[in-house]
């Protein structure tokens, strides 16, 4: 988790480090700080967000044209002043931001305490750069090389810049497990958890690898090698996001930005995948691997919250329609729980960010078990990207809000396309349901646009509700998943216990809790199973439940026993989840905001969750 940002070349490094800060604050907001070299080492750090260090620092002295800087997601020792990054060495001449966790920590410090070194915070990132500190004394060796040495005993994830007194010229960053790009401008280097902070001075950037280390000299060509000091040619790329993606653009929140974007979003992770003229879909990771998804057993998910009910949403798609077993998997049990592989399994990851470390590591698992793996992430680059064999990129553009929303419909095109394409390489589908279902998907994006229509009574309904203190969010057949992920996102930013359950299931035990402080959001459009969600509706109201139903166009049946409707187009059921979760993910964001929650950025969470 974190967000860290360093900089070093000509021009001043305190004003790019902290917008850079800001840019990458999704990621965790626990506390922020930056170091700055002007003949001291100038530390200055404040829990809470960006902000209250940049007040914090106003009158200190920040002249420096090398610095970096930290925003953190706690993992070891409370979010406070003394914990927040960066730390420093014992002798104050090196100092350290840092991405992960370092598994061995406690090993290590009692063995530096037993060596004299004092300890200021309970961080686990401090043990590591009086590690290397002590490496340097000891061995007489220079900073990168002590790096080194210090990585090969470090167990876990990292990504880490080291600013150093003695070194004015130089930044030294590594990474294992957790993300980290450089950016080479014109005498100039960037280095940031994600490409937002460099894109406005670079499009050209190198994407560590694991077990790397870079050695970042001003004016220099910059060096790579690996822990075992093996030299590694950089890679340099080109960026292909742009400035306007990543800022608000007129909207009071990314979120909402992010909600309404998605008609672009749905549509940009169609093209060039589904042909609206032949109504053809060419999915090119499939095509790629289309021997092993023919010859598959199972396709198994992998993934972790709103990625996983993408992944159910998946499951219904790819057995209705391609015939091929599916199983989901939270990825976080999946790789702990020895599960049973073999080589006509097909893995497939589900990652906005490309960086969950359960995900990832579920993915590691199964390609030693000699599985093929696939990955549907939306980051560019990111580690997942980068350790699959084949995938599919969403396309949903950067999603900055934490609590996901158009990642979300971005994976179910993505899944949607791979039903499709699977189905027809199979035989399992008809030449006209086929049509039917490209010419439906093609016209979502228009559907969606029509759905945002409903804010102001979404707002509405929003202001009646915003006070209670539990939802049940209900959903049968495809539309099962989306009331799991409606509960999920006003957990997330309203801070309101929210439940999603199969509708149906629903008497076998949440009925309980039903009463006339109940609101209950009823996904329930015209799908197969229509009618038994009308008697399910039914019996909530019997209980006195409040009733949200989330309909198609034109219902009078629900309508006739529910205290709000959404009305929303007919589509088909296969599609459904694409429209129907856009009420909800409006019905959270409105009450977040009622509540004066922060949307963007809710308590205790981060937007990408690179730590166990
Ligand atoms: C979504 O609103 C959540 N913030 C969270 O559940 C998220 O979906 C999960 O952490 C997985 O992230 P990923 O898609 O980047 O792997
Ligand atoms: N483990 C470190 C800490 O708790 C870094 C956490 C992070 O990635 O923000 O400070």
């Amino acid at each position: 988790m974190c967000g860290i940002v360093a900089y070093i070349g000509h021009q001043q490094a305190y004003p790019i480090v902290l917008k850079g800060l800001k840019r990458l604050e999704y990621r965790g907001y626990d506390s922020a700080g930056v170091a700055l070299l002007d003949t001291d080492l100038n530390i200055y750090k404040k829990a809470g967000k960006v902000s209250n260090l940049e007040n914090f620092a106003e009158d200190k002295n920040l002249n420096s044209t090398v610095g970096i800087g930290h925003t953190r997601w706690a993992t070891h020792g409370a979010p406070n002043d003394v914990n927040a990054h960066p730390h420093k060495s014992g002798n104050d001449r090196l100092a350290i931001i840092h991405n992960g966790i370092i598994e061995n920590y406690d090993a290590l410090k009692k063995e530096l305490i037993k060596r004299g070194h004092i300890f200021e915070s309970d961080t686990d990132t401090e043990v590591l750069i009086h590690l290397i500190e002590e490496i340097i004394a000891k061995d007489n060796v220079s900073l990168e090389e002590a790096v080194r040495y210090s990585l090969n005993e470090v167990i876990g994830a990292y990504a880490i810049v080291i600013i150093d007194k003695e070194n004015p010229n130089k930044l030294i960053a590594a990474r294992n497990s957790s993300p980290l790009v450089i950016g080479i401008g014109k005498e100039e280097f960037f280095v940031a958890s994600d490409a937002t902070p460099i894109i406005e001075f670079t499009k050209n950037v190198i994407y560590l690898d694991d077990e790397q280390v870079a050695i970042i000299e001003r004016g220099q060509e910059i060096k790579i090698v690996d822990i075992a000091n093996k030299q590694i040619t950089p890679m340099i790329q080109e960026l292909e996001m742009n400035l306007e993606a990543i800022e608000k653009g007129g909207y009071e929140h990314f979120m909402l930005k992010e909600i309404y974007e998605q008609p672009q979003s749905i549509r940009a992770s169609m093209l060039g995948r589904l042909n609206s003229v032949t109504g053809e879909v060419t999915l090119g990771g499939v095509e790629e691997f289309e021997a092993k998804f023919m010859n598959a057993d199972r396709i198994i998910f992998v993934a972790c919250g709103t990625s996983w009910h993408s992944a159910l949403v998946g499951e219904y798609m790819i057995e209705d329609l391609a015939r091929i077993p599916v199983e989901v998997e939270y990825a976080s049990e999946f790789r702990y729980r020895n599960p049973i592989l073999s080589e006509k399994d097909i893995v497939i990851a589900i990652s906005q960010s490309g960086e969950t470390a359960d995900t990832l590591a579920a993915l590691e698992l199964a390609k030693e078990k000699g599985a093929t793996i696939y990955g549907i992430c939306n980051v560019v680059g990111s580690s997942i990207a980068r350790a699959t064999d084949a995938g599919s990129y969403t396309h949903a553009g950067p999603e900055i809000g934490v609590a996901s929303t158009k990642a979300f419909t971005a994976q179910i095109t993505i899944l949607a396309l791979m039903a499709l394409t699977l189905a027809q390489k199979k035989g399992s589908i008809t030449k006209t349901r086929y049509q039917e279902l490209t010419n439906q998907l093609n016209d979502i994006p228009r559907l969606v646009g029509k759905v945002l229509e409903s804010n102001e009574q979404i707002k509405y309904i929003a202001e009646q509700y915003k006070d209670a203190a539990n939802f049940l969010y209900l959903g049968r057949g495809y539309n099962f998943p989306v009331a799991l992920e409606g509960a999920l996102k006003l957990k997330e930013i309203s801070y309101i216990h929210a439940e999603g359950y199969p509708a149906a299931e629903m008497k076998h035990g949440p009925i309980a809790l039903i009463d006339e402080n109940m609101p209950v959001v009823a996904i329930a459009t015209r799908i197969a199973n229509y009618q038994k969600v009308v008697s399910n509706i039914q019996e909530v109201k019997a209980r006195n439940g409040n009733i949200i139903g989330i309909v198609t166009e034109g219902d009078e049946a629900i309508r006739a026993i529910s205290e709000h409707v959404i009305e929303i187009p007919a589509t088909d059921e296969f599609l459904d989840p694409l429209i129907s979760v856009i009420p909800l993910q409006l019905l959270s964001y409105h009450i977040a905001v009622m509540r004066d929650c922060n949307v963007d950025q809710p308590r205790n969470l981060a937007k990408s969750v690179t730590v166990e």
